[in-house]
């Protein structure tokens, strides 16, 4: 097995790492998935600090670095109070004397950034207002085992274009697979995050598509794929929203558009009858947890390659 070194020390977007890391992390992440329990990181330890809730990434930081032969200390908003009770800087300088890495949930990118700046080891973006790197990661192994390939591939993303869809299209640029979001006025990807995809997406052969129907984005698409919508600190939000997306949900009706073969993705966690429809999330077509396994061997993978 041959570690993946990412080019720029730090895993705060799909960005910082290339086209050929982004696959070679998959199939690294694949081997960890079959050696299970390694000594790889043997006396290193990492700090999960995270200023909102986690089941998934907290749980998987940790058993993933116990895993490798190392440990994980959970730091919580509390105890940190991250900016507010000490500055970012600060922050970063001391846990660079303790431990060997970061991994971050932060209502901020910029505290990721920050955190990578003034320290002196890696930091991963555990999911900021900008990016889930680690969840796209995780999406493109469980793609990988379903469908053997990324090139021509088409993903159907419906709903809000924030975070997770930002990691998703630049990752499916990167790839070769195409990407079509279907979202309502005003909830739409960022143009720099179209930009940079679209960049990626002519070398790879990648087609990025912005649409607001999402029987148009289904259609013969090979993955569909949705996330809350309404993320964590949008919850005032949330009555506006569920009207901005009704007719934004997976159901057996937005399936039959799609390929015969689709698979259904949420990175979780769910609002049953909302984004997704009651019962969808058991179908056979539903990849979610796996998706949500996938998130400790994408990340050990992450890790050994920046804490090794
Ligand atoms: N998908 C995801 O990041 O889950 P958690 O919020 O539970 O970590």
């Amino acid at each position: 097995m041959n570690k993946v070194s990412l080019k720029t020390g730090h895993f705060l977007s799909v960005t910082d790492v290339t086209p050929a890391e982004l696959q070679a992390l998959i199939v690294y992440a694949v081997e960890l998935k079959a050696k299970g329990w390694t000594n790889l990181l043997k006396n290193k330890i990492l700090a999960i600090m995270f200023e909102k809730p986690s089941l998934r990434t907290r749980v998987s930081f940790e058993v993933g670095m116990k895993q490798l032969g190392g440990q994980a200390i959970y730091l919580s908003p509390a105890e940190v109070g991250l900016g507010q009770r000490e500055s970012v800087r600060d922050v970063s300088l001391v846990l660079s004397r303790f431990v060997n890495g970061i991994a971050c949930r932060t209502f901020a990118q910029q505290n990721v950034i920050e955190l990578a700046k003034y320290g002196s080891i890696p930091v991963i973006n555990a999911l900021s207002d900008a990016e889930h790197p680690c969840q796209a990661l995780a999406d493109l192994l469980t793609i990988y085992e379903h469908k053997g390939q990324f090139k021509g591939l088409t993903m159907a993303y419906i709903g809000d274009g924030f975070n997770v869809a930002n990691s998703l299209v630049i990752a499916c640029g990167m790839t070769g697979m195409n990407f079509t979001i279907a979202s309502p006025d005003g909830y739409t990807l960022q143009p720099d995050y179209v930009k940079t995809a679209k960049k990626y997406a002519k070398a790879s052969g990648a087609k990025i598509t912005l649409v607001t129907d999402p029987r148009e984005a289904a259609q013969k698409a090979d993955i569909l794929y949705t996330d809350a919508w309404y993320s964590m600190g949008q919850e005032a939000e949330a009555k506006i929203r569920r009207k901005a997306f009704a007719g934004y949900q997976i159901n057996e009706k937005l399936l039959s558009y799609a390929r015969k073969d689709a698979i259904i993705m949420h990175d979780l966690p769910a609002h049953h009858g909302e984004e997704i429809a009651e019962g969808i999330l058991y179908a056979p077509q539903s990849v979610a947890f796996d998706q949500a396994e996938n998130r400790l061997h994408a990340q050990k993978a992450v890790l050994a390659g920046l804490l090794g």
